[in-house]
């Protein structure tokens, strides 16, 4: 078998968790190759993309602060990173052309199916409007998610996402966000409040039915502030974790050809890290 070689770039991206993902899944596919960290300055990103086929790279995951600029770097982009605007995965193909999609999306609704498997979800609130709501509105709609109310801080950016996604989607001030929990059946929290060293999350959740899935997207702490008053009050939680590791999934099998599974085992490996 033809030796693989895969990495993240970013700057900085020492903190990335890919490569414990993907090593694990090496590992465990018997799978003769490597994927790798590329600390790339900034002024060098573009350069970089252009001579990964040099480097015998198969594809990179694209990481802060290049995402944006990954999507104009392809030579061709998948539909879905065209409505994010960003590419997360880059494959590297055999004469050399980028290709690009966008995983984040695809990796939110994998793995809400893999905790509660079989349910339905029709209305749908989010809080935040960066690149990770983003994802995470898309994924609901593909999913045939109803109505997706957006609160987020800084309210253009929640508008922005109604125009990108239409009328599906409403928008309520941050100010307001309680009112945006009374009958839905999940709420999803993008922004990065609960997450170590940034301020809390500071929502009543008095009036979200108890029947509602509560998801964080942050697993740092794994269970935050919000799911733990989620879990207090009886509603079903799911933690920030799953969604990182099945947004990799996609990401291995364009680059691995192989696909890995999300066990207990690699998150107690990525836990522990
Ligand atoms: P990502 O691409 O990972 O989603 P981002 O685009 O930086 O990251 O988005 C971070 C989210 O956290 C945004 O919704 C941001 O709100 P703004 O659009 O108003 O910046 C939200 N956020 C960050 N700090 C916040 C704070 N102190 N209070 C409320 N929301 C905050």
């Amino acid at each position: 078998m033809v030796y693989k070689k895969a990495a993240v770039i970013g700057y900085p991206v020492s903190h990335s968790l890919s490569p414990k993902i993907h090593q694990f899944w090496l590992r465990q596919n018997n799978i003769d190759g490597e994927y790798g960290l590329l600390e790339i300055n900034p002024e060098r990103f573009e350069e970089t993309l252009k001579g990964l086929k040099a480097q015998h790279y198969v594809g990179v995951n694209v990481t802060v602060p290049f995402k944006e600029r990954a999507f104009h770097a392809m030579d061709h982009v998948e539909e879905v990173a065209k409505i994010m605007g960003a590419v997360n995965t880059v494959v590297v193909k055999p004469d050399g052309m980028l290709w690009g999609t966008n995983t984040d999306g695809f990796g939110f609704i994998r793995n809400l199916h893999a905790e509660m498997p079989g349910k339905k979800i029709k209305r749908a609130t989010v809080l935040g409007a960066g690149g990770a709501a983003r994802a995470v509105v898309y994924g609901l709609l593909q999913e045939g998610a109803t109505e997706v109310m957006i609160t987020n801080r800084t309210k253009d950016r929640a508008e922005a996402l109604h125009e990108i996604f239409g009328s599906k989607i409403t928008v309520v001030e941050w100010d307001k966000k309680e009112q945006a929990l009374e009958h839905i059946d999940l709420l999803v929290n993008t922004t990065v409040l609960g997450m170590e060293k940034q301020p809390s999350l500071e929502i009543d959740l008095k009036h979200l039915p108890t029947e509602a899935i509560v998801v964080d997207i942050v697993y740092k702490p794994l269970i935050t502030p919000l799911l733990r008053e989620a879990k207090r009050r009886g509603n079903k939680t799911v933690d920030g974790l799953g969604m990182l590791l099945y947004q990799a999934v996609r990401g291995f099998e364009l680059f691995f050809g192989a696909t890995p599974t999300v066990t207990s085992q690699l998150r107690a490996e990525i836990l522990s890290s």
